[in-house]
């Protein structure tokens, strides 16, 4: 079993156009001999486009911050699967912790853009983690079994093959307060066993997860050397070009 590491950017919102289609030049070049690694960064929606024209033919993908669950319809503000796979996109987060804090996202909004973004034939990065609240209280393993049975809920193995993980502490992220290495791996472990669970073995080996929360240059290395850690959700590290590509050229 083999998973391909996979470190992604989220630019959240952050950059205008101009700025997002300079950054992903500077990507572009700085990345271009990389190989064996998933690439991937997700500007603001009004950049995807420029921004996949400037990728285009490059180790980098196209990934949307947000997606929602039908085609086409009257949802003023939404954009749907289809149109972000027309605009240049592979994947979609789904169920970013600020998108579950801020925009009132839940497991099952989430299971919804899950199967709607698989229809569609986008890949899923799927965020799920626990907050400070419900760390120091014990609840760590309780919140992610329940984000992965709703969220998850009813899924086919063949759905299960297209989606990434994304584990994201919620008090890591933006904090400077990264999980340690071996807080990382304990809750990815005990995320692959629920997985094995639901879907066996097979899917669960073969199932990438990504830590998410203060990765950064100095941390990415000693993360990434975590047998269950696949790979990185970066925010604030990877809107500089440089500090990004430092972070995908992790050392293994
Ligand atoms: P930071 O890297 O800024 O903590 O953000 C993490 C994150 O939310 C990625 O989706």
């Amino acid at each position: 079993m083999t998973r391909i590491p996979c470190i992604a950017g989220n630019w959240k919102m952050y950059k205008t156009v101009d700025e997002a289609v300079e950054t992903a030049a500077k990507l572009k070049e700085a990345l271009h001999n990389v190989s064996g690694r998933d690439i991937g960064i997700a500007p603001p929606f009004v950049s995807l486009v420029p921004v996949a024209e400037v990728i285009k033919g490059s180790n980098i993908s196209l990934i949307a911050q947000n997606v929602f669950w039908e085609d086409e319809g009257a949802y003023t503000g939404e954009i749907s699967p289809t149109m972000l796979k027309n605009a240049g996109c592979t994947c979609a987060i789904i169920g970013h912790s600020e998108r579950r804090q801020y925009f009132g996202e839940t497991n099952e909004t989430v299971n919804k853009k899950i199967n709607k973004c698989l229809d569609a034939g986008l890949m899923a990065i799927v965020c799920i983690g626990e907050s400070l609240e419900e760390r120091e209280s014990g609840n760590t393993f309780s919140v992610l079994e329940t984000q992965v049975s709703e969220g998850f809920s009813a899924l086919s193995p063949d759905q299960m093959e297209k989606i990434v993980i994304a584990y994201e502490p919620v008090w890591a992220i933006g904090t400077g307060k990264t999980a340690t290495a071996s807080q990382a791996q304990e809750a990815h472990a005990f995320i692959r066993s629920k997985i094995e669970g639901h879907y066996g073995k097979a899917i669960a080996d073969e199932i990438r997860i990504l830590y998410g929360g203060s990765v950064k240059p100095g941390n990415v290395d000693e993360l990434m050397a975590e047998k269950d850690v696949d790979g990185a959700l970066v925010g604030g590290a990877s809107l500089d070009a440089g500090s990004f590509a430092r972070i995908v050229q992790f050392s293994s």
